[in-house]
């Protein structure tokens, strides 16, 4: 079993993966995507997406990071990527996926997937364009409105020759609302001979466990769960691990204390500040916000947070938080 981390635009940026890759249990990661329309885009475009271009396309850690197209043009796409492989990309992905409604209108996207014989264009001319050695994958969603061009989408898929396919277990039609439709999955995944990864509403092991059985897939892509708790991936690999030599099962697995992560948190929030101080603020709270679904603790603080405008404040009120808690565990040993 493999895990990746998902692309995530707005929320998933050089910084987030760096932070959960030291975190670690992630195989892979894939950039936010790059919207590509009439030309190939400077260097500059790539290296703000993909800093981690500058260190052999891997997070610090060491984790390859694969670079998200996002385009309709088959020329045009296929120009990008090869500038892409040239900076050293470790691997090349094209979203399928996206449901937004600008980018939809551009030509980009999940729009896509109504016309398979597109799909079938753009990989082809992508994977023609980059040397062999680098990997080319398609991230898709099971159809635009409806699931009636599935099959049609995975043979295109299979004929293209890319190496990988991740399937978001959801029409662009069900947005982003429970459930994922895993099972779907499992209907056409013998006419894919390439490693079919699952994505969509995995948040904990025993929806990993599930979303593996009814797809049958190995591979898994956590999204909105690797944001909400931090060491989902470590808790996957652990809990689904085989059993231990010994015959016994492993213990179950401990997330986190809400101690480290509040110290993650201020790590974070510390470097957004000072790397994309315009976004900064805002991004630590839509952090808090996913939080909360894992961590009760992460909703108090948001409360206290929201009014916040800068990072520094918000730190200075992270470390009194967190030496309440040293306090408290201080005072009851
Ligand atoms: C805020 C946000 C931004 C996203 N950005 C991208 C993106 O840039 N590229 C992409 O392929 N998918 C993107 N996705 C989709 C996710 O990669 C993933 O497919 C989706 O969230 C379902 O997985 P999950 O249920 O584990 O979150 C985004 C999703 C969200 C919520």
């Amino acid at each position: 079993m493999r895990i990746f981390l998902a692309p995530m635009e707005g929320v998933v940026d050089a910084m987030m993966r760096d932070m959960l890759t030291r975190i670690g249990g992630y195989d892979r990661c894939v950039t936010e995507f790059i919207r590509v329309s009439e030309r190939c885009l400077p260097r500059h475009v790539f290296i703000r997406f993909c800093p981690e271009l500058l260190n052999n396309s891997r997070t610090p850690a060491g984790i390859p990071v694969y670079l998200q197209l996002l385009g309709g043009n088959p020329a045009i796409m296929a120009a990008n990527a090869s500038k892409a492989a040239s900076l050293g990309a470790a691997g090349i992905d094209i979203n399928f996926g996206c449901p937004s409604k600008t980018v939809n209108k551009s030509d980009g996207g999940s729009i896509i997937l109504r016309e398979p014989e597109r799909v079938h264009d753009i990989l082809t001319a992508v994977r023609a364009a980059v040397p062999s050695t680098i990997p080319v994958t398609a991230k898709i969603r099971l159809g635009y409105d409806n699931t009636d061009t599935l099959s049609a989408i995975a043979d295109a898929v299979e004929s293209s020759e890319i190496n990988e396919l991740c399937i978001h277990a959801r029409t662009k039609l069900n947005g982003y609302k429970p459930p994922a439709f895993w099972k779907q999955v499992a209907t056409i995944r013998h006419r894919l001979s390439m490693p079919v990864i699952i994505n969509g509403e995995i948040w904990n092991s025993s929806d990993a466990k599930m979303a593996k059985e009814q797809s049958g897939c190995d591979d898994l892509m956590l999204g909105r769960g690797a944001i909400s708790f931090p060491d989902l991936a470590l808790s996957i690999q652990h809990n689904l691990s085989p059993e231990q030599p010994n015959g016994s099962n492993c213990q179950t697995y401990q997330p986190l204390p809400w101690q480290d992560i509040l110290l993650w948190l201020q790590n974070h929030s510390q470097l957004s500040h000072e790397q994309v101080p315009k976004y900064a603020a805002n991004r630590t709270k839509q952090w808090l916000i996913y939080l909360k679904r894992q961590y009760p603790e992460a909703a108090i603080l948001f409360e206290q947070v929201k009014r916040c405008r800068t990072v520094p404040e918000m730190i200075s009120l992270f470390q009194l938080s967190s030496s309440a808690i040293s306090h408290s565990a201080i005072s009851s040993a």
